[in-house]
């Protein structure tokens, strides 16, 4: 009797290994879910093992995580370095993904030889016409401007900021990037700001003075760089919906979870809201993470990121991948 009934039991726990093992075999890529998913990359790893495996098999969207910045593609005046940019849009056209650019106005990651220019806005105009027409057509969205302002809603002192009078050179900045590619969705793209705050509102009033006058604005970035506190959802979509009101789409662009190995559950619990939020409000059309494996993330020890430093799956994956199965 003994025997019989540790037999059964010892069926049943093989039966219900092999559903479990089938189902993960089979479970259905982030990408399979008819939502745009995106990862950051930094092609210096794409010939490592599992990296770029796991990319094109999970994402349907990759933006540079640095190659596209300034000190990057522009390292002197006459001087533009395409080689990485090239190598992200030429992976991403050969596994069925589209292309955000990253960043064309930015206080950091600037080249040295910028602090010498005294003019400016000749020069930025010029990086603009060049780093946008190159990738005319492929790269479908880019984050024009990045974080602007700061968090007490005032807007940052910087060298493209130049002394003059509040967002007008954020504006030329999008028209310039408008002239390049016109077919191009432009997008401001800051962190903090994805709940209510001082900061989001500082930039909803620029998008409700841009979108009066006409100027091309198309969309805004949340950047989502969270940790084990994660934020407020109510907030964020109350957030959303004002943007969305205004007729501008909206991006999750550099989604982390920074926390211990311990949180692990909860890590999965912020990214499942945060993504089933975007699922849930029309004008949420893409989701990126700032990475995907622990083993490469610019938050070192975050364990921030999908999977872990061996390309196993974490409890987030599932956890994103349920957010995005809910259908729109
Ligand atoms: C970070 C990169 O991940 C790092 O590798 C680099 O050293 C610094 O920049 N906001 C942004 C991103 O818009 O470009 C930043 O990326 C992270 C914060």
């Amino acid at each position: 009797m003994r025997i019989k009934e540790t037999a059964k039991f010892l069926g049943a726990v093989i039966l219900i290994s092999f559903f479990v093992s089938s189902r993960e075999s089979k479970a259905i890529p982030l990408r399979g879910h008819n939502v745009v998913i995106g990862t950051a990359v930094d092609p210096a790893f794409l010939n490592e093992p599992g990296y770029a495996e796991t990319i094109s098999r999970e994402f349907n969207m990759v933006e540079a995580e640095n190659s596209m910045k300034w000190e990057t593609i522009h390292p002197a005046k006459d001087v533009y370095d395409f080689r990485e940019g090239d190598a992200i849009v030429k992976f991403a056209e050969q596994n069925g993904m589209v292309v955000r650019g990253h960043c064309l106005l930015w206080n950091l990651h600037v080249p040295e030889w910028l602090a010498s220019e005294s003019k400016i806005n000749q020069v930025l105009h010029d990086h603009i016409d060049a780093v946008v027409g190159h990738y005319r057509g492929r790269v479908f969205a880019w984050d024009v401007v990045n974080e602007a302002f700061s968090n007490d809603g005032s807007l940052k002192a910087s060298r493209w900021y130049d002394g003059e009078t509040g967002t007008a050179y954020i504006a030329r900045a999008f028209e310039w990037a408008h002239k390049a590619d016109p077919s191009a969705k432009l997008f401001y793209n800051d962190f903090d700001a994805e709940v209510l705050n001082v900061k989001s509102d500082a930039i909803f009033a620029m998008f409700q003075d841009f979108k009066r006058r006409g100027i091309p604005i198309h969309g805004i970035g949340f950047q989502t760089h969270l940790n084990v506190d994660g934020l407020s959802i109510e907030s964020f979509k109350a957030n959303m919906a004002r943007f969305a009101a205004l007729g501008v789409e909206i991006h999750i662009t550099e989604l982390e979870v920074s926390v211990s190995k311990k949180s692990f559950p909860r890590q999965a619990a912020i990214y499942r809201a945060v993504v089933g939020a975007c699922i849930a409000e029309r004008a949420c059309t893409a989701v990126q993470v700032w990475g995907f494996t622990d083993k490469h993330s610019w938050i070192k020890a975050g364990n921030g990121l999908l999977f872990d430093g061996d390309y196993k799956r974490k409890p987030a994956y599932a956890a994103v991948g349920q957010a995005l199965s809910v259908a729109r």
